[in-house]
């Protein structure tokens, strides 16, 4: 049983994902910095679970007050812009902020210090819970959206489906975005063969997805990035799912580097190709994915592989950690909420 994370008796545990699958280290810690920093290294990671995390690091940062109320404002302010500071892709990581301090606006003049912190624990658990409860709800709708597209190849046979990073339970706490529509749809006896892309340069889908898959026994061949169009090509790949960081208000959707090549191979080759993630991966605020804010990651992760050296140290890189898929390459955006089929424009402002 993968546990994530947890928060008990004011402590964080997680899953220290940088070490999978060679290593399952959790690391428990009453720190905020520390929780940052899980963030920022990607220790724990993924969008909805970079939400909860983000929602417990500023449970642990209030828990380390010392001072009087009237203090409260200034460190609340300098704790809440920390915790945004530290990944800009995910807007989970901001939904959450945003949650926790709406029930510090709401609540701070009226409540005693301990009242108003014992509200906001309970908004942070309820972040948690929901995470959890909307991969259930995704993976029913994303399950009946594919059942349905794909009837005609169902008659004849089960289906290859095409996933790329980590968007199971160590992504989100529950069983997953995109991996738990795949895993979903195999419990109900629609996939021959999940096909992982490795996701350079981290390999969140060589190293997490295929470790996750292997523990459920979900039959999986993991490929490089660059295979999925010869795949495609030779009738070896039905359909594309992957996860989402950020979704703009037009359809257009961030997620890890690489998935737009693989979602324009799938259109090329008349394939479904769909996004899996909760609503509060929605953005409305932006009206498409040039406004969404791409991570870009240090040099040093494309110039060593692990700790080896494989290029100078003074190779020039450009290291986008997500890239932007235009909404009209995509076939459907499945929510917790409903399974939208295209017209995103207007159908997604309905569900936010
Ligand atoms: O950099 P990461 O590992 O946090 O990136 C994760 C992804 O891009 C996932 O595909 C996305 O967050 C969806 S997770 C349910």
């Amino acid at each position: 049983m993968i546990d994530a994370i947890s928060f008990n008796d004011q402590t964080l545990r997680y899953l220290d994902q940088r070490y999978l699958p060679l290593r399952e280290e959790y690391v428990s810690t009453r720190s905020h910095q520390d929780a940052i920093e899980a963030i920022k290294t990607l220790a724990v990671r993924g969008a909805p679970l970079i939400g909860v995390a983000a929602a417990y690091t500023v449970i642990l940062g209030i828990n380390s007050f010392k001072g009087s109320k009237e203090e409260f404002p200034a460190f609340f302010g300098t704790l809440i812009a920390d915790v945004e500071a530290s990944r800009p892709t995910a807007v989970n990581l901001f939904f959450a902020a945003a949650r926790l301090k709406k029930v510090y606006d709401d609540n701070f003049q009226a409540d005693t210090i301990e009242a108003l912190f014992a509200k906001m624990l309970e908004a942070a658990v309820k972040i948690h819970d929901d995470e959890i409860a909307n991969c259930d709800a995704m993976s029913r709708h994303g399950v009946e959206l594919i059942k349905s597209d794909l009837a005609e190849i169902l008659k004849k046979r089960k289906l290859n489906v095409l996933t790329h990073c980590n968007t199971g339970t160590l992504a989100t706490g529950g069983s997953g975005t995109a991996l738990g529509v795949i895993k979903l749809a195999w419990q109900e006896g629609l996939i021959e063969r999940v096909i992982t892309a490795e996701s350079r340069p981290l390999l969140q889908g060589l190293r997490l997805t295929a470790w996750e898959l292997e523990q459920e026994k979900i039959p999986f061949i993991s490929i490089s990035d660059s295979s999925s169009a010869f795949l495609m090509q030779r009738g070896m790949i039905d359909f594309g799912i992957v996860g989402a960081d950020r979704i703009a208000a037009n359809g257009d959707t961030a997620n890890k580097i690489g998935t737009c090549a693989h979602a324009i191979s799938a259109w090329h080759h008349n394939l479904p190709f769909y996004i899996a993630a909760p609503v509060s991966t929605i953005d409305i605020t932006l009206s498409d994915g040039t406004q969404i804010p791409i991570e870009e990651r240090n040099a040093d992760e494309l110039r060593t592989i692990f700790g080896t050296q494989v290029a100078t140290p003074t190779t020039p890189v450009l290291n986008y950690a997500f890239d932007v898929t235009p909404g009209k390459y995509l076939r459907g955006i499945i929510t917790d909420k409903k399974a939208v089929v295209g017209n995103y424009e207007s159908e997604l402002k309905l569900i936010v």
